[in-house]
């Protein structure tokens, strides 16, 4: 009987999440605009150590997760630093009201529902990326960014981007990656 239950509370759950995929590919117009896939595991972990090595100065830095999911990783890094500011961004209403209440007990931190391609990011230290490869995404960034801004990307490389480092880490068994990045030392790829 419980083996039953699991089953079936296993098929709804993969039946649940395929519609999700299938009704995001069309909402979000294919997978150029990456799902939500939420970070875990050792590639997780990865990143948030090397956040952690920007966030050394009592001066209080503005850290967004953009295209935050449901908040995984900002779920990580704002209770173990609560003298900086975290922001998620996410266009998409059903990971954004999990990030909402899932962080809504930490004060260093809010979730906001937009498009990262259009919204004003002047104000960040350092932006997380766990995003594919959208197009555009390195010229959005090098212009809504300030130059000293840190960029650290989660798998994917930045189309076009020169990385200051690249951290070697595991996901699912397999080898994956971390870019870290600077915008002042990139350069647009179209005007
Ligand atoms: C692969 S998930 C990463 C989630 C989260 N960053 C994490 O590491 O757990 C990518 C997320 O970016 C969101 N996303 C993709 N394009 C976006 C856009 N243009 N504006 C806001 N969110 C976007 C998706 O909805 C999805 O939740």
């Amino acid at each position: 009987m419980p083996f039953l239950i699991f089953a079936v509370l296993f098929y709804i759950l993969a039946v649940t999440f395929c519609g999700y995929a299938i009704a995001s590919y069309f909402i979000y117009k294919g997978w150029n605009n990456p799902p939500y896939i939420p970070s875990f595991g050792k590639t997780k972990k990865a990143v948030i150590a090397e956040v952690s090595k920007f966030l050394t100065s009592e001066k209080q830095m503005k850290i967004a997760d953009l295209g935050c999911g449901d908040g995984s990783l900002l779920a990580g890094l704002a209770p173990k630093f609560p003298n900086h500011y975290f922001y998620g961004y996410e266009w998409d209403p059903f990971p954004y009201q999990i990030a909402k209440r899932r962080l809504k007990k930490y004060k260093n931190t809010r979730i906001i529902r937009a498009d990262l391609m259009k919204t004003d990011l002047k104000h960040l230290d350092v932006a997380l990326c766990y995003l594919a490869h959208i197009p555009g995404l390195g010229d959005r960034l090098k212009k809504a960014l300030k130059p000293s801004a840190v960029v650290i990307s989660e798998v994917f490389e930045i189309d076009g981007w020169k990385p200051q480092k690249i951290v070697q880490s595991r996901l699912f068994g397999f080898k994956s990656k971390i870019f870290i990045y600077r915008v002042r030392d990139q350069k647009f790829l179209h005007h």
